[in-house]
This record gives C-alpha cells, sequence and structure tokens, in this order.
C-alpha cells in the first residue's frame, strides 16, 4: 500500500512523555503506521513549545482537558515525509511539510461547514486524550499536511502552527487595509497578529503588554506603536492607546492574545464605536466584561479558535514571500534530550519560541 524511502525502522519514535503533572519521561513507543491509503508517514524534524504544553507539564490540565493517561507533548511540529498512503498524490517520500495537528470527523455539520476546527470529535496533539508531536514518527492524513517550498526551513515550518492561529485570529477581525488594530499581548501569538495584520495593510498596529523587553521585540518585529500597560483602570489605560494613536474615536479593531482580564477590559473602551473585537487569548474562563461598552458601541465581537480551512496554506505562503519572518521568533534549538530543560526555560519566559530538534535528528 505504501512507497517508501527512508527505512522506518531506521528511525527511532522516542517519545517525550508527560506522566503527571512535573514528570516527565523519555521513552521509546511502538512506531505509528499509515491506517488509510490517504494518510502519509512523518518523521518529525522539529516542534516548538506552545504555553499549552508548558501548562499542562505544570498544572495536568486545561479547562475540561485532564492528563489522565500519560501523553506525549507538543503540537507545533514540521518533519519529512517517509511514507506514502497509496491513494496521496500531493506529497511524496523526502517532502518537507508543516504539520496541522488536529484532525475534525470530517462528517459533523461543523466539519461540513467548512469549519472542522470546531468539530466536536477534534482528534488534537497533545489535548488529552491524544499524543502529541514530540516523537519520532508521526502518522497523519496528507491532506493536513502542508509542502514547504524549498525557501522556508524545517525550522520556519514548526512556526507555521503558531502563525496559522494569528491567521485566524486577523480573518475573524476582518483587517482592511488602513486599519488601526491593537493587540494585546506580545507573546508570540500577539507578534504573529501584529505581523498578519500589517500583510493585510494595517496602517497603525499597537501591541501592548506588561513587559517592556516584548514590546521592544514587537516594535522590532511589525507594530509601529507600543504600550506598557499600568496598573491604572481599563478606561485610564485605553485613553492613553487612543492618545498614542491620536485615535480619539478608537481603534478599528482590537485583538486580545494575552488571556489578561485588564487588557480585556481595556479592549472594549480602545475598541472605535462599530469597531470589532477578536478574543484570541486564553485565560481565566470567567472575568468582569464590559458588556454596556459591547452594546453601546455595537462592537463586533468574535471569538478565534485553532485554525480552519486556508489558514495554514496562508501562513506558508507568507514567509515563504518574505511577508512574516518567523525566524526571528526563534529563541533557541535544543536537541531532543533537553526538551524539558527547554519546557523550563519557556515557563520563566524569557525566551520567545524553543524549538526542540526530533530524536531523529542529526545535531
Ligand atoms: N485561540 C486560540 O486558538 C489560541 C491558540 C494558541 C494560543 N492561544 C492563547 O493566546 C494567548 C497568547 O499566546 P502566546 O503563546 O503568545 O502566550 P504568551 O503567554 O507568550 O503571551 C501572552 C502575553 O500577554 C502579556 N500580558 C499578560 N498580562 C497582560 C496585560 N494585562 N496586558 C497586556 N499584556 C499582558 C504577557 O506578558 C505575554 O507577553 C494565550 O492566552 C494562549 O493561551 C489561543
Ligand atoms: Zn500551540
Ligand atoms: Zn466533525
Amino acid at each position: 500500500m505504501a512507497t517508501q524511502t527512508i527505512n522506518k525502522d531506521e528511525l527511532s519514535n522516542l517519545s517525550f512523555i508527560l506522566n503527571k503533572p512535573n514528570d516527565v519521561t523519555f521513552a521509546e513507543r511502538p512506531k505509528p503506521s499509515i491506517q488509510s491509503p490517504h494518510d502519509v508517514l512523518v518523521a518529525v524534524n522539529y516542534t516548538g513549545i506552545c504555553g499549552s504544553d508548558v501548562h499542562y507539564w505544570v498544572h495536568g490540565a486545561i479547562g475540561h482537558f485532564v492528563v489522565k493517561e500519560p501523553m506525549v507533548l507538543g503540537h507545533e511540529s514540521a518533519g519529512t515525509i517517509i511514507e506514502v498512503g497509496s491513494d496521496v498524490d500531493n506529497l511524496k517520500p523526502g517532502d518537507r511539510v508543516a504539520l496541522e495537528p488536529g484532525y475534525g470527523c470530517r462528517r459533523c455539520g461543523n466539519c461540513r461547514a467548512g469549519k472542522y476546527n470546531l468539530c466536536p470529535k477534534m482528534i488534537f496533539a497533545a489535548t488529552p486524550p491524544y499524543h502529541g508531536t514530540l516523537t519520532g514518527l508521526w502518522a497523519a492524513p496528507a491532506d493536513y499536511c502542508y509542502k514547504l517550498p524549498d525557501n522556508v526551513s524545517l525550522q520556519e515550518g514548526a512556526m507555521i502552527e503558531p502563525l496559522a492561529v494569528a491567521v485566524h485570529i486577523v480573518k475573524q477581525a476582518v483587517v482592511k487595509p488602513g486599519q488601526s488594530v491593537v493587540i494585546m499581548g506580545a507573546g508570540p501569538v500577539g507578534l504573529l497578529c501584529a505581523a498578519v495584520a500589517k500583510s493585510y495593510g494595517a496602517s497603525k498596529i499597537l501591541s501592548v503588554d506588561i513587559i517592556q523587553s516584548k514590546l521592544d521585540m514587537a516594535k522590532e518585529f511589525a507594530a509601529t506603536h507600543t504600550y506598557v500597560s499600568q496598573r491604572i483602570a481599563p478606561e485610564e489605560n485605553a485613553k492613553a492607546i487612543k492618545d498614542l494613536l491620536s485615535l480619539p474615536d478608537g481603534a478599528d479593531v482590537v485583538i486580545d492574545a494575552s488571556g489578561a482580564e485588564p487588557s480585556i477590559q481595556t479592549s472594549l473602551h480602545v475598541v472605535r464605536m462599530g469597531g470589532t473585537y477578536v478574543q484570541g487569548g486564553m485565560g481565566k474562563s470567567d472575568i468582569t466584561f464590559p458588556i454596556m461598552a459591547l452594546c453601546l458601541k455595537e462592537v463586533t465581537a468574535k471569538g478565534s479558535f485553532r485554525y480552519g480551512p486556508g489558514d495554514y496554506e496562508l501562513a506558508v505562503d507568507l514567509v515563504a514571500t518574505g511577508k512574516v519572518d518567523v525566524k526571528r521568533l526563534i529563541s533557541d534549538v535544543v536537541p531532543f534530550k533537553q526538551a524539558e530543560e527547554a519546557f523550563s526555560k519557556v515557563k520563566q519566559g524569557e525566551v520567545i519560541k524553543v524549538l526542540i530538534a526530533g530524536p531523529n535528528e542529526k545535531q
């Protein structure tokens, strides 16, 4: 059923496994194989560490997703195709791909409506009970693997996942040329939202954070303006942001990529009458929300969850055409065996994005 060049028997399937909070191990796991003629087998080259991986490592749960059995971490990966099923015609062994790590059921109403990110039966890497991609070999449906052009590296390929999150957020915000966009949070997602908004033609892009060094990066990367959020009332932070942008009526679009309650509150006071607010950050489940501002300004408020049709393709294109330089966000690349140390670094918050080389990667 499969054509093969690299022999998978020669590759390790060493995996980085979370047993329970703050307890991780490395173990060789059974090698996956192609289950359907539409599947491919991928050797994982690089995986970025996401805040959610760190959250599972520290707390063992995110909301109602609880790690009950040992789980392989990681979901931001790029790899090399080593086998393809008999019906795969878009990929061949040796192709380098970005892996989209969540698979909808293809049959429910949301999947059929083209909103597979909202599939109730979603199988998503490193979201319990499903294993993640910090492993040697990964079997996936071929249509969730995106071929990287020759000028996009495998390390850049591992950055396509967070970039696709930002693409989805900016699409939800319907950013138009010439608009003003305020982005709360200058972590990887906020920084990438700023870059995508710029590529959509936004003319004023203001990044907000509580840490000056994050804003220095934002200014270098894509933002036209930055603002350090102060410990004052949300209305006062909002006024300072509007003054800084010379926009007394507020910004066309406000995106939250922080999940922090004060920044969400500020957002509703920054957005203009009839403007758009998008919730991308995930913090506390319930907060005090300025609902009167939402009502009186007829704000269009939307959520944004992961990514959907076309988001990965656009993310790859933004990197290939040089519009978003994801390389600048890669703080470090470490060997597989240093995965736990890398998680500690991300937890301490001194880095932007750390990549872990796959267990078969020679370093
Ligand atoms: N919607 C989705 O599908 C999706 C996908 C991935 C991540 N996320 C969420 O997006 C958010 C950003 O992800 P990330 O990887 O960049 O995380 P991150 O933790 O690196 O970035 C969050 C940033 O917000 C800043 N911040 C904290 N409090 C703030 C405040 N009061 N005002 C302004 N900034 C503040 C932090 O200093 C940090 O720089 C997280 O909440 C994450 O859970 C959502
Ligand atoms: Zn992620
Ligand atoms: Zn579905």
